[in-house]
């Protein structure tokens, strides 16, 4: 079996400062196509209002930090803020295109102050990987004292299979990496409801509501071949699959390409997919 890239070694921090956050950068149109009922569903739960000033945390290449700005706009304000140089450089052009009223700034959200306090800290997938995730909700919650959160995450991974795609599709044909205990950072790091609830209530965020939100998404906006191609880049088993020679990789897009075509009807690809959104006030 071909043996991949030794992921474990990377903590979640290099790895979006590097191989992950470039391809996120990279993919970065086909990214918002992806997600853009998530992104909806979270401004809806986190409605912005004109006026306020508002963190994205790990806000990536800033399509969630340009919807909140126009909802804030004209005076409010948006801070993106990501540890990623590849995301943030395409997302200071999309802003400075936009001439909305967001800066970006590369950091760490569990330990970046901000000189003004904010009303609103929301994030679209960008807020798992702490390594200490009470430390990190405790200091946000400083940093919008008055304020609100409202946070989207994926809920468990069997609710969103084109999560699994990569992993699936390469095993018996790759040797990945052991998947991490439930609860370490990670893309799955509040798949549990209750964790999730517990760690938002221990860091002293009040009134915390968490609700279901089920939807379909459109990989890529769903043509097949963009499906096929985006999965076999991005994604926690990515680095593993570019690492592979090619008859593994040719392996692994045929298993792929033949789970894709099982959810494509009329020439589009959709594929559930389940998120968690809280809401809370500090
Ligand atoms: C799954 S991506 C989501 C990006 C963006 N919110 C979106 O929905 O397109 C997770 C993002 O969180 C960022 N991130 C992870 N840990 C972070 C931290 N401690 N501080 C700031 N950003 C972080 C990563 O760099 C990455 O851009």
């Amino acid at each position: 079996m071909n043996s991949g890239e030794p992921a474990e070694s990377l903590t979640q921090a290099q790895r979006w400062r590097e191989t992950a956050g470039d391809a996120w950068a990279r993919f970065h149109v086909e990214i918002d196509a992806t997600f853009a009922p998530f992104n909806d569903a979270l401004i809806d739960a986190a409605t912005p209002k004109t006026n306020e000033r508002v963190l994205d945390v790990g806000c990536g290449c800033g399509g969630t930090s340009l919807a909140l700005a126009a909802r804030v706009a004209p005076h409010g304000s948006v801070i993106g803020l990501d540890l990623s140089p590849a995301q943030l450089a395409v997302a200071r052009e999309r802003a400075a295109a936009s001439k909305l009223a967001i800066e970006f700034r590369q950091d760490d959200a569990a330990t970046w102050r901000a000189d003004a306090p904010f009303d609103l800290i929301a994030s679209r997938l960008g807020f798992m990987f702490f390594a200490d995730p009470v430390a990190a909700f405790v200091h946000l919650r400083g940093q919008a004292p008055g304020g609100r959160a409202a946070l989207l995450c994926w809920a468990e991974a069997e609710a969103n299979p084109w999560m699994r795609l990569g992993r699936e599709s390469a095993q018996g044909l790759l040797d990945l990496p052991a998947e991490p205990p439930a609860g370490s950072p990670g893309p799955f790091g509040f798949d549990d409801r209750d964790r999730l609830f517990r760690v938002l209530t221990e860091s002293g965020w009040r009134s915390v509501e968490i609700a279901r939100f089920d939807t379909t998404i459109a990989p890529a906006g769903g043509a097949p071949a963009d499906v096929l191609r985006l999965s076999m880049k991005l994604g926690p088993s990515a680095p593993a699959i570019a690492a592979a020679d090619e008859p593994t990789r040719a392996g692994v897009r045929e298993a792929m390409a033949a789970r894709i075509a099982a959810w494509t009807s009329g020439g589009r690809v959709t594929a559930p997919a389940s998120a968690w959104i809280a809401t809370a006030r500090s």
